[in-house]
């Protein structure tokens, strides 16, 4: 096994590596600014500690981690065009240094290539399983967007809604990074249903505290504005809560008729503490971290390999980006 920043350093080499064309300049230019601005990569980190961990080499399950990565980027353009989001990565996103139409088109051109270099290095075997999985993949995360844009105007949405709109929009891509790197290693549909599995409730744990960290994160180290959540009404677990609890009536009263943006932000946040929720949130997120680490029992590994697969649950519990 090799260690957390080792992987990040054979992922950020071989995104380097990728020879785009000079012309047309600005469908290109952007992909190179999202891929080069960072990012903890911890998809195509996990597809390739998941290959090693079943007895394949890194390097087997080099094109799949870079195609996860790079599908993975491509959800980020066009997410932030849908979240009016005007930061990311500590930088402007795409569409506000560029414009809507650029984020579109280069995200397009992302998605294509990402499908491209999925498929090398598969054996005949190989290809089917990576290529079906990607496939279901993608298309599960599309509705798991569309339930995020449903629920800001729906008022009846449930935490069980919100539970399974982010285990579609985020999870089952960590769980696919998983079951890649189990399939690149030659393991068997067992094995990469335990990673995925394993993948699937940390990546739960993920977007609670993504959605955790964009209320009451550091700007300086999320990257992200904060606020942006609670601007778009987005259903995350602190809003469904919160307008279920709050006897105030401040929650629904800044939907109907939200006041200025920092206003906004600062009286829902409000409630939010006086409720609670972000000591509730945290043991939810250690739920599922807690989950995930409980996965790891079905698969066989080395001491070392499991040690990796904690550490990075341990750390998603308390990631401050
Ligand atoms: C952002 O993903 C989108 C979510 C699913 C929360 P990451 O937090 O992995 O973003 P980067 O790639 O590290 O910037
Ligand atoms: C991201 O959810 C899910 C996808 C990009 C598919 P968010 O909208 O919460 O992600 P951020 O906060 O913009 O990174
Ligand atoms: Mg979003
Ligand atoms: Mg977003
Ligand atoms: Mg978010």
């Amino acid at each position: 096994m090799h260690t957390l920043s080792e992987y990040q350093g054979i992922i950020e080499q071989r995104l380097k590596e990728i020879a785009y064309p000079q012309e047309p300049s600005g469908l290109y230019e952007p992909i190179r600014y999202i891929l080069d601005g960072g990012g903890k990569r911890i998809r195509p980190v996990l597809t390739l500690a998941a290959c090693e961990a079943l007895g394949g080499a890194a390097d087997d399950a080099l094109n799949q981690a870079v195609g996860i990565e790079m599908f993975h980027n491509f959800t980020l353009l066009h997410d932030d065009v849908m979240d009016r989001a005007d930061m990311r990565r500590g930088r402007p996103t795409v569409h506000i240094r560029w414009d809507e139409r650029t984020a579109i088109l280069s995200g397009d051109a992302m998605l294509t290539m990402s499908a491209a270099i999925m498929s090398r290095g598969c054996s005949d075997a190989q290809l089917p399983a990576v290529m079906g999985l990607y496939r279901r993949t993608a298309m599960e995360i599309y509705e798991g967007q569309q339930y995020d844009m449903d629920f800001e105007s729906r008022p009846d949405v449930s935490v069980d809604d919100y539970l399974d709109m982010i285990r579609l929009k985020t999870a089952v891509l960590l769980g696919c990074a998983c079951a890649l790197g189990v399939i690149m290693a030659g393991g068997d549909r067992a094995q990469a249903d335990a990673m995925y599995a394993y993948g699937e409730r940390l990546g739960l744990a993920f977007q609670l505290r993504d959605d955790y960290l964009d209320t009451y994160g550091d700007p300086i180290f999320f990257g992200k504005e904060i606020g942006g959540d609670i601007l778009n009404d987005k259903k995350t677990w602190l809003l469904i809560t919160g307008l279920t609890e709050d006897t105030s009536g401040v929650i629904a009263d800044e939907i109907s008729r939200p006041s200025e943006p920092d206003v906004k932000i600062e009286r829902v946040r409000k409630v939010y503490d006086s409720l609670g929720l972000p000591v509730r949130c945290q043991q939810l997120i250690d739920t599922y971290v807690d989950a995930a680490v409980a996965q790891l029992d079905k698969v066989s590994m080395t001491p070392a390999a499991r040690k990796f697969f904690v550490g990075l649950a341990e750390k998603t519990r308390s990631r401050s980006h």
